[in-house]
């Protein structure tokens, strides 16, 4: 069971982190530069289809392997925890932070998304790619001791 969370759990690391790559590297710049409002719209709409779809996996695959690798409430949120909880509070952070971001974006920056709020929605953007890289950064830290 562990084995097909974990396979869920990175396939929809790919699409979430790997979607909002590509979204900020090679999408982003072009829009920016040709004021595209439409450009963005395309690929949001389209992208959104998998992309949900992938966080809530997401969501599902981390709490359930979190409770395998914890099965105590409490303890996540309790210094005894040791690194695996801090790991696991890290990742419920990085989900917080980035609810706040999207729902900002989603309720007050693209309905009124025009050519002169296009750098706006860039930010946002940025910082939604920049969570989705930290979360598999905190996720492989779960097995990765960093540095030498
Ligand atoms: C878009 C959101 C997320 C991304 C991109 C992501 C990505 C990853 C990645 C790449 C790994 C490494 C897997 C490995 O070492 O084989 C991982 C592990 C893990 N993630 Fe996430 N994650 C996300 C959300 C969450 C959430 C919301 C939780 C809930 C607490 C969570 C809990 C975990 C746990 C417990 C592991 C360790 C699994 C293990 O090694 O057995 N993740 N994650």
């Amino acid at each position: 069971m562990t084995a097909i969370l974990l396979l869920l759990h990175l396939l929809g690391a790919t699409v979430w982190t790997g979607g909002h790559l590509v979204l900020a590297v090679t999408i982003l710049p072009r829009v920016l530069k040709g004021k595209d409002v439409a450009a963005l719209t395309w690929f949001e709409q389209g992208y959104e289809r998998i992309g949900m779809p992938a966080l809530v996996v997401q969501i599902v695959t981390g709490l359930w392997l979190a409770w395998q690798k914890m099965p105590s409430l409490a303890l996540w949120f309790s210094a005894e925890g040791g690194p695996v909880a801090q790991l696991i509070q890290a990742k419920l952070v990085l989900l917080g932070l980035t609810a706040l971001v999207a729902a900002h974006a989603r309720l007050r920056v693209i309905p009124r998304l025009s050519p002169a709020t296009l750098p706006l929605m860039g930010w946002h953007i940025l910082a939604v790619t920049l969570l989705s890289v930290l979360f598999v950064v905190v996720g492989l830290s779960f097995r990765v001791r960093w540095g030498v």
